[in-house]
Order: structure tokens, then C-alpha cells, then sequence
């Protein structure tokens, strides 16, 4: 269910589906003949939940069904009703107990703002539901305080969906790191860059306001210190930042001096940073035929006035076992992917992944959105889309460690993650990746941007257990 003109470039590629290789995606047993299917509900029915939709309506269907959705939106609960078997009861989130007792619902997926994540995840657990949760597992430190009590009071289970874990790329860096053949890592830089197409996407919508987002610190590079703390099978312990609002936003365009801008992107022509919902029957459906309700504008210029995030952060991270993080996030270079070197006792590893190289312009000036959906960029040939990792022991020349192929988006991630997600009770053996994630996990990831949002306004260091997290980190105690 991955919209044409995703502005993504991890978005499922077109063409033929790669073989995945057995060592990425796990395996399951057949499902017992006689077994209930599942019975889940989606609560936030926006963009992200069609993932969830599709899953549970394709592949999945076998083990889970839909039995309820909850969303403040009728128009997008319409949209994925039609699209499901229609019909399914329908509630507003502040229904959520009430309709979880009604529907018997036994997991709620919550793909809701991230602002909402915890709130959301607290009453359903209280309620009686598990719940599969997106990242980031929450915002704030109160939010972590929020699920970890609920979790250690019910005993009910929730599941973070980091799908980046699941991409063979970042797995692959996980097996090297483990294996030692680097040694002990010492420290890493992380470098993640967005380009203006996707990067641009994150000042339009209701991510643009800190209060809802966490700002791209929390909500995007949640994913990036997940990875982390999972190639290394270590906790954040001190963390500074620095940053700030540098190319989005009306005062940087003012200074740029890019003149008038329109107030939103339907409607505004030919311009690389805007964005017509009416050039997407999904991106239309979704969020200009459901403006009436909620007044919710999915396309708001990206110089517009109100944005409170940063486009450009720089982290200094202290792990527990003694390695350092150097990490950046720029959210609007010409092209988009990551690079992560590791260094340890034995050696290095350097992971390079572009995922789209460059972004076209039509004769109208306008962006073209089809490169996302290209897998092949043949046409770059300096900056061609690639995964590659070497790894470099002393006194020894760099070799190139294979990368398995992986299936779906996000880097082959978002599939394989699926199965894990809906099966895993099926599932045949371990995962020796240890790809499977819980809400201690995201409190982990959120705990580095949590306390880099602190030190962006303190422009001191902060120690991670001075957030008053509710949880330690390194056992997973209530605190
Ligand atoms: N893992 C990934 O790669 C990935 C990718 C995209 C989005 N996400 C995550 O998925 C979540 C949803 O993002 P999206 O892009 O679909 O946003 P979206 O705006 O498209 O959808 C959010 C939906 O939640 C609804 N909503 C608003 N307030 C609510 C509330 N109080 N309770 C329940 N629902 C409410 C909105 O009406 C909307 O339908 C976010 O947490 C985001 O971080 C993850």
C-alpha cells in the first residue's frame, strides 16, 4: 500500500520482488488449522497504518484480523473501511477502553501522532489489550514513565516495530560487530542525511511542531539510535547536542530571501517543496478529502510560519561500556542515504548506503517523485543507490561483507519485520539477530533524543538517568 509518489526513497521498490536470502527472514510454522485469528485494532488510520491493513488483509490474514478502527478522522477510517471489508465498527481514541471491551480486541497497532503513543498505549494496556506500537515508543520522559508503569502493572506486552533493525544492511553491520572480528568497539560516527523531497516532508506536517514530534531527534533518529544501541548491545548514558532550524521555516527563507511563498502546496504550481495531494488519489483520499473534519492541512509550505523542529543536529553520545557516538541528521541534502563507521580494537567496518542519489526537476521545476520507486539508479554513476560494508582488520586489505537481499520497504526492512510482528509466536528457533523489539527498546532509542532536546536548550551534557525515564536502562528496573 505504498503511495506512488512516497516521498520515502526506502518505499517498497518497484519491479520484481528479490529472492530474500534465508538468513534474513526467519521461519515459521504453519498455522494450526483450528487457532482464532487474532483480534487487533488500528488506532491512528493515517499513512503509516496501511502498512498494518495491508498485512492483516494479505499475507498475515491467516493469523490476525481487523476488528475495529479508532481514529479522530471518519473520512480516513472510510478510506481504509472500503479497503478492509467494510463496515468494521468505528471509535474516536477517547472510546478507546469502550471499544476494546466491545470488539474483544486482544493487540491495538497505534499509529497515531507520535505526541499520542503513550496516552494511547497506557489505556490500552490498562484496558486489557496488548499493543504493537511505532516508533518512537513515545516523546517525552513522562510518556516513558507513563508505559513502563503500565507495562510492570498489567504485565501485558507491547512490541516497538523498528523496522530498520530488520533491513539485511543493518543486520549485516550487527553480525560483523558481534562476531568480533573488529574487535571491541571504541566508537562510531553516524551520518544521516535527507534529501529535500523526504526531509522537506517532515516541516509540512504535523511533525513541524516539537510538541507533537519530539522534533526529527525523537522522531526520526529514534530509529538511528535504536540501531546503535543494538549493534552495540549497549545503553546511551550521556548525551550533547547541538543545532537548529537552518533551511525550513519562515525566518530561514526570509534570510535566503526566497520571497513569497504559498501557504500550502495544493494549488501552489511549479515548485520543488511543494507538495498537490490532489497528484495522489491516496495522499488526496487520505488527508484533502478529510480536511473538513479536522481542519488537518497534510501540504503546509515548508517556509511556512510555526515549525519548531531542527533540520541540522550533531550529537555527542556516551554509551555505558565506554564507546563514544558521533552522530548527525541533515534534513535537507541534495541526496539521501547514511554512512557509519565503526571502529574497534581489531579494526573497522564502513557501512555506505545511498538510497536515492539525486533529485530530478521536471520542465515545470517540479520535483519528480518516480526516483523512489526505482531501484536500479543506473543514472547516477557517481553516487550510484547501493548498500556496501567493508570491514578492515589491521594489517590486513578492506573486504566487502555480503549484504543478503531483504524484501519490502525500508531497505528490505518493513516484510520481514511483518512476519516477526504477526507470527512471531510461530516463528522456528531464535533470531541470533535479536531483531525483535519491546518498549524497553524504545525507551532506550527515545532516551538519547530526549536528552539531546534538553541539552539543545541547556547547551550543557545531560546524563541520560537524570530524564527520570522510570526505567534503568541497562536491567530494565523500574526506578
Ligand atoms: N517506522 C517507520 O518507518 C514509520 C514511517 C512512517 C510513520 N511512522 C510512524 O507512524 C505513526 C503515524 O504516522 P503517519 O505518517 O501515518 O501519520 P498520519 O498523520 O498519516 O496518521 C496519523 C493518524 O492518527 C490520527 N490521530 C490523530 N490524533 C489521534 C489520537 N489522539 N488517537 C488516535 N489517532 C489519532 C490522525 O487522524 C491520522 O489518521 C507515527 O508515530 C510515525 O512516527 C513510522
Amino acid at each position: 500500500m505504498s503511495s506512488p509518489i512516497d516521498q520515502n526513497p526506502t518505499a517498497p521498490p518497484a519491479g520484481p520482488p528479490k529472492t530474500p536470502s534465508a538468513q534474513v527472514v526467519p521461519q515459521f510454522e504453519a498455522v494450526p488449522a483450528d487457532r482464532p485469528r487474532r483480534r487487533y485494532a488500528v488506532v491512528g488510520t493515517g499513512h503509516r497504518a496501511g502498512m498494518y491493513i495491508g498485512a492483516l488483509t494479505g499475507e498475515h490474514a491467516d493469523v490476525g484480523r481487523i476488528v475495529a478502527w479508532c481514529d479522530p478522522n471518519p473520512a480516513r477510517i472510510g478510506y481504509y473501511d472500503q479497503q478492509a471489508g467494510p463496515g468494521l465498527p468505528a471509535y474516536t481514541p477517547g472510546d478507546l477502553e469502550r471499544m476494546i471491551q466491545e470488539q474483544a480486541v486482544e493487540t491495538v497497532i497505534v499509529t497515531s501522532p507520535d505526541v499520542h503513543h503513550a496516552g494511547l498505549v497506557d489505556r490500552a494496556l490498562r484496558a486489557g489489550a496488548d499493543a504493537v506500537v511505532e516508533k518512537p515508543l513515545t516523546t517525552t520522559a513522562e510518556g516513558c514513565r507513563l508505559i513502563t508503569d503500565a507495562v510492570a502493572e498489567t504485565g501485558r506486552d507491547v512490541v516497538m516495530t523498528f523496522n530498520y533493525r530488520y533491513a539485511p544492511r543493518n543486520s549485516s553491520l550487527r553480525e560483523v560487530i558481534a562476531s568480533g572480528r573488529i574487535g571491541t568497539v571504541t566508537s562510531i560516527h553516524f551520518e544521516w542525511v535527507l534529501d529535500t523531497l523526504h526531509g522537506a516532508d517532515y516541516f509540512r506536517r504535523w511533525h513541524r511542531d516539537k510538541a507533537n514530534s519530539g522534533g526529527l531527534l525523537v522522531h526520526k533518529s529514534s530509529h538511528h539510535f535504536d540501531l546503535v544501541n543494538w549493534w552495540l548491545g549497549d545503553v546511551p548514558q550521556r548525551v550533547y547536542a547541538t543545532g537548529g532550524l537552518r533551511f525550513y521555516g519562515d525566518q530561514a527563507a526570509q534570510q535566503r530571501g526566497l520571497g513569497e511563498r504559498p501557504d500550502r502546496g495544493t494549488g501552489a504550481g511549479n515548485d520543488p517543496f511543494s507538495l498537490d495531494l490532489r497528484e495522489d488519489p491516496r495522499l488526496k483520499a487520505l488527508y484533502l478529502d478529510a480536511e473538513h473534519h479536522d481542519g488537518y492541512r497534510r501540504d503546509v509550505d515548508p517556509f511556512a510560519p510555526g515549525v519548531s523542529i531542527e533540520d541540522n543536529m550533531s550529537l555527542l553520545v556516551e554509551y555505558a561500556g565506554g564507546a563514544s557516538l558521533t552522530y548527525s541528521l541533515n534534513a535537507h541534502s541534495p541526496w539521501e542515504g547514511y554512512r557509519v563507521t565503526v571502529n574497534g580494537t581489531r579494526g573497522r567496518a564502513e557501512l555506505d548506503v545511498v538510497e536515492r542519489s539525486h533529485i530530478d526537476l521536471d520542465e515545470q521545476g517540479r520535483a519528480v517523485l518516480d526516483p523512489s520507486a526505482t531501484p536500479d539508479d543506473a543514472s547516477d554513476d557517481l553516487r550510484p543507490q547501493r548498500d556496501r560494508l567493508l570491514v578492515q582488520t589491521h594489517w590486513a586489505r578492506a573486504e566487502e561483507y555480503p549484504i543478503p537481499d531483504g524484501i519490502g520497504g525500508h531497505g528490505g526492512g518493513d516484510a520481514i519485520l511483518l512476519k516477526d510482528v504477526f507470527r512471531r509466536d510461530l516463528r522456528i528457533g531464535d533470531d541470533p539477530l535479536g531483531r525483535a523489539a519491546g518498549h524497553l527498546d524504545g525507551v532506550r532509542a527515545v532516551a538519547v533524543g530526549i536528552a539531546a532536546n534538553r541539552s539543545l536548550t541547556s547547551r550543557l551534557p545531560v546524563d541520560v538517568a537524570d530524564l527520570g525515564l522510570g526505567v534503568d536502562l541497562a536491567t530494565g528496573k523500574s526506578v
